[in-house]
């Protein structure tokens, strides 16, 4: 639950999507982007799960590529997979990447295989065709509650396909949401490669149950890759 103190700042910067902040609030640190709440480590349960589903469906992950950064707990998770060579891990914000380097942030991303970037990961996708076993992307507070509106391109039928193109043959695609995203996973179907799952998982934040969502396109450009996993709780 979150404290109910006032807030201290860490560290605050311009970046080129608006101020980026990082903040204490008792035990707790919390991420500011472009003056909005983007999260905070009162919970970071389903931020480790988008990178431990992803890499459970890929027999050998060695590239993988993380958008984008926040306070590192997707990457770090990456990182304690022993099959994974090399880690991206692209933010747009670009003072967040300055602060993980100083060891800002709650999580230990001091480790070889992970490679941080000041970058757009979109700009990233599409500059890197076929290179990445695994995507995971967490950029926005789900498809529908974006942190910058051009990200929306992400989550739309030609992005979803770039990204797609960016997977090597046997790939792994992971989105984080904050929200079930019915759109979302039907845009996927509509992809037509690989395997769509959505993965739920209920989650407590203040005394309410929120319903956070991790949606897969696993085995892409695979021969076993075609066809469709319920909904796992
Ligand atoms: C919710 S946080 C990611 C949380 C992360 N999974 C973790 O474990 O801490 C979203 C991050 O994506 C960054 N971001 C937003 N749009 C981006 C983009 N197009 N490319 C790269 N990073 C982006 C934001 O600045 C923010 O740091």
């Amino acid at each position: 639950m979150t404290e109910d103190v006032p807030p201290t700042t860490l560290a605050r910067a311009e970046s080129s999507i608006g101020e980026v902040a990082l903040r204490r609030r008792g035990r707790h640190t919390e991420l500011i982007v472009g003056g909005a709440f983007v999260m905070d480590t009162v919970d970071v349960s389903t931020e480790v799960e988008l990178a431990a589903v992803a890499l459970e469906r890929h027999p050998a992950p060695r590239r993988v590529l993380v958008g984008g950064l926040g306070l590192g707990y997707t990457a770090a998770t990456v990182a304690t997979d022993d099959r994974v060579r090399h880690v991206a891990v692209v933010e747009m914000a670009e003072p967040l990447v300055d602060w993980a380097r100083a060891g800002l942030l709650p999580t230990d991303l001091d480790d070889p295989r992970i490679h941080l970037r000041a970058a757009d990961v979109g700009e990233v996708l599409v500059a890197t065709p076929g290179k990445w076993d695994v995507i995971l992307l967490d950029v926005d507070n789900g498809p529908g509650f974006l942190v910058r509106e051009e990200n929306a391109d992400l989550y739309a039928p030609a992005g979803l396909r770039r990204a797609v193109a960016a997977l090597a043959p046997g790939g792994v695609l992971a989105i984080w949401s904050s929200h079930v995203a019915p759109e979302l996973l039907e845009t996927l179907r509509a992809v037509g490669v690989g395997t769509v799952e959505e993965v739920l998982r209920c989650v407590q934040r203040e005394g309410r149950d929120l319903e956070y969502a991790i949606y897969l396109l696993a085995g892409v450009g695979s021969a076993s890759g075609r066809g469709e996993r319920s909904t796992t709780q």
